[in-house]
């Protein structure tokens, strides 16, 4: 495989406005659908008062629990099968109408009844009923290596601080959509999702349907960061259940507020981390984490997970515990677990370093564990202290306090840096390839493209590998009607596709070397088929001049085209003999003006450690975007709840702050390539690794410019006064 920098495939359609998402599929007879919110924060729904209704011009058809009763019970159905509500703003009711303006007239004019009950909006009100749960994600919530509180007590140096992070909601710029209908008992699913083979299962299993009575489409994503995923199905179903009913197509898209409220959020922590150190080695670390999760089902990031093993230490406790309040439910977003996380840690590591006198990026590189600290295991691949060498000369870092000691303008200038890290995890899929007669190239997976560049990494693998040009490349993604393919999360498509689509171009490489050589006419006839390699656009053999183009072969020998399927194995990682992890250093520059507290990013440096790179103008703007995100947690995005009515204050991007080009540093991205013994095709993640670490520099740049330790996200203006 090459690396190679392609231009976006899509990227014409997206700017000329011709790639078409889900929620643009509306089909004469569509009606459109409105939800009814719940205007209390916990109680049990009476009544929906529906007399009025009928009347109104355009009104079709109302669903809600009582329809949804039919469905399945699972955890994806419990919201809309149940009276109870758990969060203000929870969905009540659908209404579909011939325009949404109709649909949105005909709900005002219903009626909600409900009872209330006292609301828990905040985690500090419910402190008493935090509970460890057993697992956050695939980790246990809690471990203990070693004995912490007897090597704190033997330490030199302890450090103890409580770190927190606010709410953050993803804001993809296309919010979710569906637009649905029935054929006979088949269902067609336009939407916007993550995962489209995981939403075809999860509607099979609660209309009790066969899988494959069920296509379900994506096919362009306006981003997604974690958010089009499972909190996003109830209301989906409702949408699907109202076209039963109507026996019309239905489409219901959320609004900008509903972003808010519907499709989960990232959770908010408090997290208590305590270091211990002797002669400037970590020999204890105690990491307790508090998050919030919902009254209705249960939710941990991997917050302390990483803690366990980005440095080295004998002696590590982490526990994870929830809250749960009535609030919306949180799920993972931009770099679930290691964003908040790394924040604690990686503040906290610069706090040492001043204390023990030593130059915190030699802090971090006389830690640097040589092994995976939990399991023992090697890593597959680990460049972190080139990640440490390249960024810190690439930034200047031994420079770094001349610069801090200057102002710039109304400006004081200061720099900070932090390690971010994210695990290279990958899933079975398949991958289809096909071969047309006039040369051309078909390759078909049923992924989805967030907007990441699966579409092109896709095309280029599979066109590098059988010497056809991209121009002559066809992608077709986001169709259960396609092989299986991955869900659109954890970094991990690229990781996951590469090595089916190198089985199914092996499989049509190697026919086409056969029917090649096996054909006297030929010029490469009777040579060894081992001997051949396709090249811009012909096969070719090494050893000779000999060489026939592609399309003469396949006129000749294959005149329907060939095709070859290739899968990806499961990977058990709990199995594997090494760790797979990818690995940056985040260095910051940032100007603070003293008197109004005003925080610029000024240079971000990163330089980052992930395996093979496929395509690397998609990874700069990957990690780019990953950073840009980081920016966002750190300066400018909260999501607060008014915590007598547990209603979200702002629900707006003109209220939610998100970072904008005004915001935007210089970005200087390092890529440092690895290859990767391990991890079959040898790529690991990017996505999620550029969107931690970041906030932690930041922190630790603010210190440095004014001398304010600010141990919560986000920093604000106040925090600066
Ligand atoms: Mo992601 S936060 O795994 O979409």
């Amino acid at each position: 495989m090459n690396t190679r920098s392609v231009a976006r495939y899509e990227g014409i359609l997206k700017v000329t406005g011709d790639a078409r998402y889900e929620g643009e599929i509306v089909p004469d007879g569509t009606l459109h659908a409105t939800l009814i919110e719940s205007p209390v924060a916990c109680g049990e729904l009476l009544s929906l008062d529906t007399s009025r209704t009928a009347a109104f011009p355009g009104f079709a058809v109302m669903v809600s629990h009582a329809d949804a009763a039919s469905l399945k019970p699972s955890a994806a159905t419990a919201l809309i099968r149940e009276k109870a509500i758990h969060f203000h703003g929870q969905p009540v009711a659908l209404v579909a109408a011939g325009t949404l303006a109709e649909a949105r007239e005909a709900a005002r004019a219903i009626q909600v009844a409900t009872t209330t009950r006292p609301a828990v909006t905040d985690i500090g009100q419910a402190a008493g009923s935090a509970y460890t749960p057993a697992m956050v994600g695939r980790f246990p919530a809690v471990t203990r290596r070693g004995d912490s509180s007897k090597a704190l007590s033997e330490a030199e140096l302890v450090i103890r601080n409580r770190y927190t992070t606010g709410v953050n909601n993803h804001h993809p710029m296309e919010p979710h959509a569906v637009v649905c209908w029935w054929e006979g008992s088949r269902a067609v699913v336009h939407t916007s999702t993550q995962a489209i083979f995981g939403t075809r299962a999860i509607i099979a299993h609660a209309f009790d349907i066969p899988a494959t009575d069920v296509r379900v489409l994506a096919r362009f994503l306006g981003g997604g960061f974690g958010c089009k995923g499972q909190l996003w199905w109830p209301w989906m179903f409702w949408a699907m259940l109202a076209s039963r009913k109507a026996n019309r197509p239905v489409r219901l898209e959320l609004s900008r507020a509903q972003m808010f409220t519907l499709v989960g959020r990232r959770q908010q922590t408090e997290q208590d981390l305590t270091l211990g150190f002797v002669a400037g080695r970590l020999t204890a670390i105690e990491h307790d984490v508090v998050a919030q999760t919902s009254t209705h089902a249960e939710f941990s990031d991997s917050t302390a997970v990483y803690t366990r093993l980005l440095y080295a230490c004998p002696n590590v406790s982490t526990r994870h515990q929830l809250v749960p309040t009535n609030e919306p439910h949180p799920i993972p977003m931009r770099a679930p677990g290691t964003a908040p996380g790394t924040f604690a840690l990686e503040s906290a590591m610069d706090e040492a370093a001043e204390l023990i006198g030593i130059d915190p990026l030699e802090l971090r590189m006389r830690n640097f564990a040589d092994q995976d600290q939990e399991t023992g295991r090697p890593w597959s691949s680990n460049s972190l202290l080139e990640c440490y060498r390249a960024g810190a000369e690439r930034f200047g870092w031994a420079h770094r306090h001349a610069r801090s000691a200057t102002k710039v303008g109304r400006w004081k200038i200061g720099s900070g840096m932090a390690t971010t890290l994210y695990p290279a995890i990958r899933q079975a899929c398949r991958a289809r390839v096909s071969l047309r007669v006039d040369g051309s190239l078909l390759v078909q997976c049923g992924t989805q493209d967030m907007g990441s560049g699966t579409y092109t990494a896709l095309g280029q693998i599979a066109a590098d590998a059988l010497g056809v040009p991209m121009e002559k490349v066809t992608v077709e993604l986001g169709d259960t009607l396609l092989p299986d393919g991955p869900f659109s999360g954890g970094s991990q498509v690229t990781a996951s596709i590469l090595p089916a689509v190198e089985v199914a171009t092996s499989k049509l490489r190697a026919t086409l070397a056969s029917i090649a050589v096996a054909d006297a006419t030929s010029p490469l006839g009777g040579k060894p088929p081992q001997d051949l390699e396709l090249r811009d656009e012909t096969i070719r053999s090494r050893t000779s001049n000999a060489g026939e183009p592609l399309v003469d072969v396949l006129a000749r020998a294959a005149p329907d085209g060939l095709e070859a399927e290739g899968e990806s194995p499961a990977t058990n990682h709990q199995e594997l003999a090494a760790t797979g992890m990818g690995y940056g250093a985040i260095f910051v520059e940032i100007g603070v003006d003293p008197e109004l507290g005003e925080i610029r990013v000024r240079r971000v440096c990163g330089a980052f450690a992930a395996g093979r790179i496929v395509n690397p103008l998609l990874a700069r703007g990957q990690y780019i975007g990953g950073l840009v995100g980081g920016i966002g947690m750190a300066l400018h995005e909260e999501t607060v709840t008014d915590r007598p009515t547990g209603c979200i204050i702002g629900k707006s991007l003109t209220d939610y702050l998100v970072p904008v080009h005004a915001d935007m540093p210089e970005f200087d991205i390092i890529m440092i390539e690895e290859t990767d013994p391990h991890l079959p095709g040898g790529v690991k993640g990017i996505g999620m690794l550029g969107t931690a670490g970041i906030q932690a520099a930041i922190a630790n740049a603010v210190y440095d410019a004014i001398g304010k330790r600010v141990r919560k996200l986000p920093i604000r203006i106040e925090d600066c006064l």
